[in-house]
């Protein structure tokens, strides 16, 4: 079937914008609303018995993977290694058989996360993969197809196949959750609630737009860009920087804001815009404290926070962003937004080709 802009410019903006549908067609997939509870496919194991999870991807959905360790670590008490597929598969990690390995991927084609789940496979793992495409090869060679149900994914940075890949992580994180005791049924139908809600705050955060493509001129004159994150908006922060310079061609990275004092502060002065992702959750106040070691040096911080966050950051701040309020468990599936519309921007008035930019391939098949 023909996919088309629409009435967008780009098919980067369309699916920034799709992300309150696609997402709603997700959690449909996996929850039920009426029971406030979390339905997934039939697993061939028990969470009970896994001992530790590897998940491993490239780029974006690697990121995706870094958010989904938070969420099995506090729901499920399960340790997780979040892996490079290109690197865990000729690495020495050592895989106990009986264990899981999730495999996360826009196109279920990615040579390097493909070569990883044959040798998780071949090293006793359960196989399950997080895909948008599910004809690929990743899902037909996993024992459980998790799908995401974002539909084709033209512009070649991942928008909603990311947020989509959060909630599938998310839900799979809860069930783990219930199943290992973990979880009461209150926990589940409270964290279930708050899923159901993201599709309403994302559409909260579109309205956001014009106030960020007026900050994207200002990030488009910068030659570097910084952003900090704490906790799930640690990676948030990796994923704005790979989004802005996927896009923009400027030079960009993420940093956990407590690694700030060893190493980037250094770089900070006034000519560096400083993205900070902080909902006014429990490691807010550190990363007010690190903003302060920010702003002291001049750096130009926009805040990303929520009404709460906007009220206590005590900084001088060049803009905040304020987003509605949401229990922590879902701000990394919704704080991505600002960061795509701010790459988006930023791209668009470098007049760069925003969803085919030079040397980058949609699905790299190759080595
Ligand atoms: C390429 C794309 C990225 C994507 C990555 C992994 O680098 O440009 O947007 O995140 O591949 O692709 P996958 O299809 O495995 O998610």
């Amino acid at each position: 079937f023909l996919v088309d802009k629409g009435n967008f410019r780009h098919f980067m903006a369309k699916e920034i914008h799709e992300q309150p549908e696609v997402v709603g067609h997700t959690l449909a997939h996996y929850v039920d609303f009426a029971a406030e509870r979390i339905v997934l496919p039939d697993l061939p194991f028990d969470f009970r018995d896994i001992e530790r999870v590897t998940i491993a991807a490239c780029g974006t959905a690697y990121y995706a993977g870094l958010t989904g360790k938070y969420w099995f670590e506090r729901l499920a008490r399960l340790p997780v290694a979040v892996e490079i597929a290109s690197e865990l598969r000729y690495g020495d990690a050592p895989l106990a058989p009986g264990n899981l390995a999730v495999f996360v991927s826009q196109s279920g084609e990615t040579a390097d996360t493909l070569a990883t789940l044959r040798h998780a496979k071949a090293n006793g793992q359960h196989v399950v993969s997080v895909v948008n495409v599910p004809t690929s090869t990743i899902a037909r060679e996993s024992d459980v197809v998790m799908p995401t149900l974002a539909g084709p994914e033209i512009g070649v940075a991942s928008t909603k196949a990311f947020t989509c890949q959060l909630v599938v992580l998310a839900c799979i994180a809860i069930a783990a959750g219930r199943a290992r005791g973990n979880l009461s049924e209150d926990d589940e139908r409270r964290l279930v609630r708050a899923l159901t809600e993201v599709p309403r705050h994302m559409t909260a955060a579109l309205a956001l737009e014009p106030e960020i493509e007026k900050l994207a001129r200002d990030i488009a004159k910068s030659r570097d860009v910084l952003y900090l994150g704490r906790g799930t908006s640690f990676p948030l922060a990796l994923e704005g920087a790979l989004k802005l310079k996927e896009i923009s061609y400027i030079h960009a990275e993420g940093y956990a804001a407590g690694e700030l004092k060893h190493g980037p502060i250094a770089l900070i002065d006034e000519t560096i815009p400083v993205i900070v992702i902080a909902p006014h959750d429990r490691v807010f106040e550190k990363t007010v404290s690190n903003m302060q070691e920010v702003a002291a040096r001049g750096g130009r911080i926009i805040l990303v926070t929520d009404p709460q966050g906007a009220k206590e950051a005590t900084v001088e701040s060049l803009a905040t962003l304020v987003l509605p309020h949401m229990p922590a468990s879902v701000t990394p599936m919704v704080y991505a937004l600002p960061v795509q519309m701010l790459a988006y921007h930023a791209a668009v008035i470098m007049g760069t080709d925003v969803d085919q930019p030079r040397n980058l391939a949609k699905s790299v098949t190759v080595e």
